[in-house]
């Protein structure tokens, strides 16, 4: 196979992807098989039919809550991509307790079992969700860290365990932070990422609803086979212990994100301002000077990403129902007696 000056060079004897049945891991499995990797998908989701068919993919049902479970799961691989998480910050609003045990605790566990097992190189994909309110862009991997959602707290948690695996016991970890990925795969129901949401508005012929400034808010959009190829570029030549920011280091605006879904589809779209929310109204642009330096370039323009997105949805895809959430209501205070805590059971007074 030719490798081009950023492609990635397959040299692990078997490769394990956590979260690997999920958006983001699908296709970084099929990339992987396609560099003739040796892949183990390690997720408690069942293996989606299209990967069961590629050459030197195997699966292991695993829940990375349970230690046991994540040893097993990682017993052959030389080198694991950490994927499997929430991705959802409207889900950890509503259940940070679970979104805690899956992405800090699930994330302990594998780093725990990368060092026990000797795992080469573990890669794990956290999120620019942990840099919170930007106070300045691009932001650089030094911007300070101060997440506003339960997500952005539990991806935190999981990168600062890694890295006192990597000074305490010596895990090579290389961590990478994703800013808004998109294309084919996104589920319409759970994900919250604009690109594929306008699109599927739009290809409804229904008016784009768009939350928030529609000119402050911008985004550093990336597709996600560039943040695949990205992702095992860390793998390769990442620096131990080290962060780096996955983007393509240009901002987009929503309004601009709109304008290139009309000419994308070739008729003009409709928007529908709704700026009762502002929450995140900021730019969210990645400095790449660091990823860039290791050779990525990336290669899916918007204007290709979304076209490409367009023609696989087709006409009247499903419209999207996941919803961007920043606050819970507050809810009636609990009553707990005694006897009705010991009598709810496991974890009904923790909170
Ligand atoms: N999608 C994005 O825009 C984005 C941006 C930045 C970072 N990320 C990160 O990328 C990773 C993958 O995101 P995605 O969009 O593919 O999400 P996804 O929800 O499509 O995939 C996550 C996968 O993890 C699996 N999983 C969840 N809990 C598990 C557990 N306890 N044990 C085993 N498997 C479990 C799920 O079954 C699913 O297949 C996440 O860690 C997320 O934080 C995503």
């Amino acid at each position: 196979m030719h490798h081009g000056p950023d492609m990635p060079e397959a040299h692990y004897d078997e490769v394990a992807v956590t979260g690997g049945a999920g958006f983001v891991g699908r296709h970084l499995v099929t990339a992987l098989s396609l560099l003739s990797q040796k892949v183990t998908v390690v997720d408690h989701a069942p293996l989606p039919p299209e990967l069961a068919a590629l050459p030197g993919v195997s699966y292991v049902r695993a829940d990375l809550r349970d230690y046991g479970e994540t040893l097993l799961a990682l017993q052959h691989a030389d080198a694991v991509f950490h994927l499997a998480g929430n991705a959802s910050g409207t889900e950890s609003v509503a259940h940070p307790r679970h979104d805690f045990h899956v992405n800090a605790l699930g994330t302990c566990n594998v780093g725990n079992a990368c060092l026990e097992l000797g795992v080469r190189r573990l890669v794990y994909l956290s999120s620019a969700i942990v840099y919170g309110t930007p106070r300045h862009s691009p932001i650089r991997e030094d911007h300070p860290t101060g997440p506003f959602l339960p997500y952005g707290a539990s991806k935190l948690s999981g990168e600062l365990t890694l890295r006192s695996l990597h000074a305490a016991a010596g895990l090579s970890v290389v961590i990478g932070r994703s800013f808004v990925v998109y294309g084919p795969g996104e589920d319409p129901r759970r994900a919250g990422g604009e690109v594929s949401q306008f699109l599927r508005w739009h290809l409804n012929e229904r008016p784009i609803p768009v939350v928030g400034d529609i000119d402050r808010k911008r985004r550093d959009f990336i597709h996600v086979e560039d943040l695949c190829r990205a992702l095992m570029i860390l793998a390769d030549r990442g620096a131990d212990g080290e962060i780096y920011n996955l983007g393509t280091g240009t901002a987009i605006s929503m309004r601009e994100l709109a304008d290139a879904v009309g000419t994308a589809t070739g008729r003009p779209a409709l928007v529908d301002a709704d700026s009762s929310s502002l929450a995140d109204s900021f730019t969210l642009l990645a400095d790449v000077t660091r990823l860039r330096a290791l050779g990525f370039v990336p290669r899916v323009s918007l204007a290709e990403g979304l076209s490409g997105l367009a023609d696989l949805l087709g006409p009247f895809p499903e419209t999207p129902s996941a919803k961007a959430v920043f606050r819970r209501e507050a809810p009636a205070r609990r009553k707990l007696t005694l006897t009705a805590a010991v009598g709810a059971g496991e974890g009904a007074a923790t909170c």
